[in-house]
């Protein structure tokens, strides 16, 4: 954990903001790649989780830039209500969503706020000379941070705007002819990115060349929701999941221990070894594969297909 001072607090479109740390005792901050992101413990209780933006050579300095969230659940609002020289903990720059080596182009799309990651990506590939595009789609040039800075940038040849209120971009044709090397990269609301890789996969994309980070998801409702038991295999004890409450809920509520963090399927933190049982998987944190093992599941979203899940525990 780090303890970090709010240097500076800018608006940088409608509803959104971006925050710059600075180490609290003047220190140098740990190294971060392209794509990392930092948990955020905000005065509230709540962590969550913010890609950094600024360029990854830099030691000085974390940026973050935070959407107001009309529906939050407080953690954006929290962000919001931060003041410049207070002093936070942040956690440790953590990469699940990086560069990889490409012989071909990497096309880096955002969507709204979900520039955040990518713009840190295009400062990283500018600076290896790397072949790529930047797609930053918004509904309009009010709501998109960051547009000054990216006109500004190196990388601003590199980079298209598409306004959906002036000329949205025609994806399928962005996508099209893709080389056996290129890279794919998208972050954005989730129906943003899940247009743009069903696109990509149906202009001939492979799985492997396709990156993505969901920054939150959309609620599901409970309505379909079914109660189900979670067993604790180190002591026996059985818990029932009501339909609405999450396992995780259910097991804090009962003393066990289950580390938060997003709440939503998005961070991995609260991964869970599953013994026995097939869970019904809502995160987006874990791979196909991952889920198809059903040997783990995220209990602060995901549930369960079977009557009971024993969970290593
Ligand atoms: Fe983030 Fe469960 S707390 S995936």
């Amino acid at each position: 954990m780090l303890a970090v001072q709010i240097k500076s607090i800018n608006r940088e479109a409608r509803d959104v903001v971006s925050l710059e740390f600075v180490a609290a005792d003047g220190v140098q901050l740990p190294h971060f790649e392209a794509g990392s992101h930092i948990d955020v413990h905000l005065p509230n209780g709540l962590i969550r989780q913010y890609s950094l933006c600024n360029a990854p050579h830099e030691r000085d300095r974390y940026v973050v830039g935070v959407l107001l969230d009309p529906n939050s659940r407080g953690g954006s609002k929290a962000v919001h209500e931060l003041l410049e020289g207070a002093e936070i903990k942040i956690g440790e720059p953590r990469n699940f969503f990086p560069l990889v080596e490409a012989k071909g182009r990497s096309l880096l799309f955002a969507g709204g706020i979900g520039i955040t990651p990518i713009l840190c990506m295009a400062e990283s590939l500018q600076k290896v000379g790397a072949n790529f595009e930047l797609h930053y789609c918004s509904r309009s040039r009010e709501q998109a941070a960051f547009v000054g800075r990216i006109e500004q940038a190196p990388f601003a040849g590199h980079a298209s705007f598409h306004f959906d209120d002036e000329k949205a971009a025609d994806i399928p044709s962005l996508l099209s002819s893709p080389g056996a090397e290129d890279h794919l990269y998208v972050c954005g609301p989730s129906g943003f990115m899940d247009f743009v890789l069903k696109t990509a996969e149906a202009q001939g994309w492979a799985a492997g060349q396709l990156h993505r980070e969901y920054f939150s998801v959309e609620p599901k409702s409970d309505a379909d929701n079914g109660s189900f038991e979670v067993q604790i295999a180190s002591t026996g004890q059985i818990i029932t999941v009501g339909a609405e409450t999450t396992a995780a809920e259910a097991l804090i509520a009962v003393g066990v221990d289950i580390p938060l963090s997003c709440e939503q399927g998005i961070c991995g933190t609260c991964v869970t070894r599953v013994l026995d049982g097939v869970p019904e998987h809502r995160d987006m944190y874990l791979t196909e594969d991952e889920q198809k093992a059903n040997d783990v599941f995220t209990p602060c979203c995901s549930r369960a297909k079977t009557a009971r899940l024993v969970l290593d525990i």
